[in-house]
Formats: structure tokens, sequence, C-alpha cells
């Protein structure tokens, strides 16, 4: 009561016995702070703006590539700065290898079916393999004599505890991600294989078609979650035990759920992409919040490897329209679909050709399947799936890789013509229109 009192009286008195001097002075003061800040506020933000090139260049890049800029050359007309290095750039890849306990067999297969050395490589074993498997792997790639050469190979000294459907899963994928930015920084797209993934095609089909590809397009299989499945998706909150256990457990549910997200949308699709590496760079270096916001919000989310990346692109006005919905793998379902996929087998060859993907999976260790795309796919008889890059003898059995010629020179083959048809329909506008919707 006291209290008020003083108060009221005080303000009373203030503006009575000084009438209009304080009220004028007061507002004159708040002007010329308001004039100031404005203007120090122009040149800061001008500023700013020099400092940070990334931004600018990343913004006006994408900008610039409106939607029919699908090809190397129609980018070229638009933007001079590129003509002045010339002829464009070929491709060049990055692929991470991953697989669990009793996986390097089938790994170094893979390996050496996409093998070229214009690439990157990077093989992850999960903690679950034994320390005596990781030893062997790294021992194999070291006795290579072209892995040896071009040293474009690495494995992953570090070994992590993988979850299935788990975050452990991203945040093994963005480790491997950092290590290839890190080791190279030529590589153009990123592409994420297991051990059980197999090549369709060899490397100088894909190199050749990619050539004439704009280097912005993201390969990721992606739809908005809506309706009854957003419930079941998004509330639910897991954990991840592989964060902090040191042996492996499943994923445990929580009793609590959680309200979905109002601040952006989710997608989900499939864990298979191919990511340019303009989009890697935004997710892994974080100058927008987004990216790790995002990666934090799927810490708690199931199947966040089917999520994560597809939630992020379709989020960033830049890059969403560079979304490609296709996972270039061709996987076969049971019908009723089951929880995993069908091992692919002898009969599923001609429908594997046929689906002109680049990839297919799963197959088991050593299926004959694998031993026919060999011979009539990839033309494999030695150790790897042989360009013009390999320019030694092949006869008598020898391995013509073991000369290495120019790697900038393709020898494209049927593969690349499957290609082409592939990305015929890709690219089409009926396609893209149905981008991130
Ligand atoms: C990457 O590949 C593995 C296969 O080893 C897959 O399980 C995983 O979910 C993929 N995607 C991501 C985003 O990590
Ligand atoms: C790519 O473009 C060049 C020049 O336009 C052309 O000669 C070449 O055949 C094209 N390659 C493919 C794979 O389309
Ligand atoms: C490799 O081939 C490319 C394309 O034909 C050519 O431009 C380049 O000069 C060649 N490099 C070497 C070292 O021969």
């Amino acid at each position: 009561m006291n209290m008020r009192k003083y108060v009221n009286s005080h303000s009373g008195r203030a503006f009575g016995d000084r009438v209009w001097i304080t009220p004028f002075f007061a507002s004159l003061l708040i002007f010329i702070t308001l004039f100031l800040t404005a203007i120090f506020g122009l040149f800061a933000s001008s500023n700013g703006r020099e400092q940070i090139p990334v931004d600018v260049i990343l913004s006006s890049k994408l900008e610039s590539d409106d939607s029919s800029g699908y090809f190397v050359n129609s980018e070229l007309k638009r933007s001079p700065e590129i003509n002045g290095n010339s002829k464009p750039r070929l491709p060049r890849f990055a692929y991470l290898i991953s697989g669990t306990k009793g996986d390097s067999h089938r790994m170094m297969r893979t390996l050496q079916a996409v093998y070229h050395p214009r690439n990157q490589y990077v093989m992850h074993l999960d903690l679950e393999a034994l320390p005596r498997e990781r030893l062997e792997l790294a021992a194999s790639v070291k006795a290579d004599p072209t892995f040896h050469e071009v040293d474009n190979v690495r494995v992953m000294a570090q070994s992590n505890l993988v979850t299935y459907k788990g975050p452990t899963m991203i945040a093994c994928t963005l480790q491997a991600i950092s290590i290839l930015l890190k080791e190279s920084s030529e590589w153009d797209w990123f592409i994420n294989l297991s051990a059980s993934d197999y090549p369709l095609v060899t490397q100088d089909d894909f190199l050749h078609v990619f050539s004439n590809l704009s280097r912005n397009l993201n390969f990721i299989e992606h739809m908005q979650i809506v309706g009854w499945k957003l419930n079941q998706r998004a509330k639910p909150i897991i954990v991840d035990p592989g964060l902090y256990l040191s042996k492996k457990s499943d994923i445990a549910w929580t009793t609590q759920r959680r309200s979905l997200p109002t601040s952006f949308k989710l997608f989900t699709g499939s864990a298979w992409v191919m990511l340019t590496r303009q989009f890697l760079e935004y997710c892994i270096w974080g100058w927008d919040n987004l990216p790790r916001t995002i990666l934090m919000y799927y810490a708690n989310f199931i199947s966040s490897p089917e999520g994560y990346f597809h939630t992020v692109i379709c989020n960033t006005d830049g890059f969403q329209n560079t979304a490609i919905s296709h996972d270039l793998h061709y996987i076969a379902w049971d019908s009723p679909p089951k929880q995993h996929p069908r091992y692919l087998s002898m009969k599923d060859f001609d429908k594997m050709v046929k689906s002109n993907a680049p990839f297919a999976r799963k197959f088991a260790k050593d299926d004959p399947v694998l031993d026919k795309i060999d011979k009539e796919l990839l033309g494999r008889t030695n150790r790897f799936a042989p360009g013009a890059w390999c320019i030694g003898s092949s006869e008598n059995g020898a391995d013509p890789c073991s000369l290495r010629g120019n790697d900038s020179v393709f020898n494209p083959g049927p593969g690349a013509q499957r290609l082409q048809e592939l990305f015929g329909t890709l690219l089409s506008e009926d396609f893209r229109k149905k981008q991130c919707a």
C-alpha cells in the first residue's frame, strides 16, 4: 500500500513539475539513438555480407540455376566465370562402403567393382566386427598396388557402434563425409553403399553420363510424411543406446510422446542417397542452423537415416529444387512388403537390368548372380571392372588395370545407355513436379 502510494506520487511529480521539457529531451534522445542505430546497422550488414562469401556464392549459384539447368552446357552459358576454366571439369565421386561383422570380403568385392582412380573411397566396419577383421581389411587395401599408388581408398580407423535405424547410423555417415571432405577437395557427389550393394554399370559408364549432368542434382528418394503416418512416426520418442553404451543393444522406446514439429515439414524416403558436395558442405559446416537443428531433432526419431537428409533438403529453399526423388538402386520387396528387402538372385537379373538403375541390393555373399553381373554387365574378370584407364595387356588372363592410363578418358558401354534412359525419365518435367511434395 505504502509502496504504491510512493510510486504514484513520484511519477505524478515528474510530469507535473517540469511540464514539457523532460518529454521533449527524452524523445530527442530516442530519435538520435534510433537514427545512429539505423546508419550503423546499414554499414554493419554490408560489411557482414562481404565477410561471408560462402553465403553469397551459395545463394547466387543456386538461384542462377533455374529448372532448365540440368546440363553443364546450359550452366556454362549462364555463368561465364566457369567458362573461364575452359572445358567443364569431369566429375568425381566419393563412396562410403560400410559393413558389419563378417562383411569385409563383400565390401572388398563391392569396392573393386566400383573402383576408378578418379574417385575417393572410405570403408567403415562397425564396432561389431572384430578388430582382426578390420586389420585384415586395412591390410588388403594396403597390399593392393593400385590403391597404394593412387592413394584414394581409406579404411576408417575409428570404428563406430552403429544401430540399425538409429541416429548413430547418420552420425557415422556424417563422419565419413567429413573425412572425404577433408581428404579431397575434388569430388562432386557422395554415394552411400553397404556390403550387400553391387553396381550394374561400370564407373566409365557412370562418369561419362554424369559429365553432362548439372553438378547440383541430389538423388534422394523422398516424400512428405502426412496423415496418420505423421502421428505414428513423429510422436514416439526413441533413444539410441549406441550413443552412450559400448555394447550394441536395441533402440529404447520411451513412454512419452512429443508434439508434431511446426517449424519444418517432415520427409522420409530411402536411406540410400547420392548427394552433392555443395549440399553436404551445407549439412556439415552448419553455417545455417537448420541442418544442425534437424540433426538434433532426429536423435530421437525412429529410422532417422530415412529422414534426416530428406527433411533438410526439402526445408531449404536453395536446395529444394535440386532433389530428384530416386535412390538409383534396384531393390526388390516381397508382396506384401516385409521390413527388409528381398535378397536378389539369378531370376532377378533381367528385371535389374531393365530397371536401368546403376546399383542394386541386396545380395547374399558370393551369390552366383554377382558373377553373372561381373561377366555380362561389368566385364570384370580380374580385380576391377575395367575402364579406359586400364591400358595393360589382358593376354593370358593378365590384369589390364595393372598398367594405369589417363583417368580422364572413359569408355562407355551399354550401361551408359541404360543410365541415359533413366536420367531422361528422372529429369523430365513430370518427375520434377513431385519434388518435395
Ligand atoms: C547409408 O548406408 C547404409 C548402408 O550401410 C544405410 O543403412 C544407411 O542408412 C545409409 N544412409 C544414411 C543416411 O546413413
Ligand atoms: C555430352 O555433351 C557433349 C557436348 O555437347 C556431347 O558431345 C556428348 O556426347 C554428351 N555426352 C553424353 C553422355 O550425353
Ligand atoms: C587425358 O585425356 C584428356 C581427355 O582426352 C586430355 O585432355 C588430357 O590431356 C590427357 N592427359 C594426359 C596426361 O595425357
